[in-house]
């Protein structure tokens, strides 16, 4: 189904306490939100956040990452088990960050996707271009490769609870946003390119969130285009003023 949502990436920021905080605050500043809002604080908070937001319909709880393996000798590492059974719902997957620092590829990604369905939770699956491959005009390629590498491979029921964030790199963390229209038109060219592989109906039912230098001046006009449903939030998220001025952007 298509759903409305605004999801907060925290990233490494905050330590437990203000973690807390945060999610206190962002609590008592969204009402009646218009559709889901998630947040993915890192991996130490999701319990207790996860409690806090527990009591309150249209929160869920989401983590940054998982391994692609079920268990082993992974020291350091969290597997998508291990959350599922800390009551997180969804996993953000493929972000640009994991991409480029820690070498994340699409097959490795579409093993994590497949970890993270496995265990009952749902992918927040990102994808998007970086500045020389805007430049040169190429970049709704570049993400469709991205996305037959690290999706298409799902058949239609696992597809179904894919949510897909487009997060141009040159718009991430800069304060440098992409305009509603350019937004639009690869939310239009991903739908498109789901329609090929899964068929319109599937297309029409996917949800794609938009990220990068979201803020609470510009969330509304970009979740008001036709094709985009919400935001993945970070720097924006960090305040629950500004957090709670992005949810009431939904459309
Ligand atoms: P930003 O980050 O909102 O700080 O640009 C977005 C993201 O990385 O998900």
């Amino acid at each position: 189904m298509r759903q409305q949502i605004v999801a907060g990436n925290w990233k490494m920021s905050k330590n437990l306490e203000e973690g807390l905080e945060l999610t206190k605050s962002i609590l008592e500043k969204i009402d009646k939100p218009k559709g889901l809002v998630i947040l993915a604080p890192p991996f130490l908070h999701l319990r207790e956040v996860g409690k806090i937001i527990r009591v309150r319909k249209h929160f869920h709880l989401a983590a940054q990452n998982c391994h692609h393996e079920e268990k082993g000798a992974f020291t350091g590492e969290v597997s998508a088990p291990m959350l599922a059974s800390g009551g997180v719902e969804f996993v953000i997957l493929g972000h640009s960050e994991r991409r480029e620092y820690f070498k994340e590829k699409n097959a490795l990604l579409a093993q994590k996707v497949n970890m993270v369905l496995a265990n009952g939770m749902r992918p927040i699956f990102c994808c998007g271009e970086p500045l020389h491959i805007r430049d040169v005009n190429t970049h709704i390629g570049y993400v469709a490769k991205q996305l037959k590498g690290g999706l298409f491979h799902l058949n239609e029921e696992d597809f179904r609870k894919v949510v897909i964030a487009y997060e141009p790199i040159w718009a991430i963390g800069t304060g440098r946003t992409a305009s509603a229209q350019q937004a639009q038109e690869m939310h239009a060219a991903i739908r498109v390119l789901i329609a090929k592989r899964y068929g319109k109906p599937l297309a029409d039912e996917t949800t794609i969130l938009y990220g990068g230098s979201v803020n609470a001046a510009n969330a509304a006009e970009i979740f008001g285009m036709p094709d985009v449903d919400g935001g993945l939030v970070g720097g924006a998220s960090l305040k629950a003023d500004d957090f709670a001025a992005i949810v009431a952007g939904l459309k």
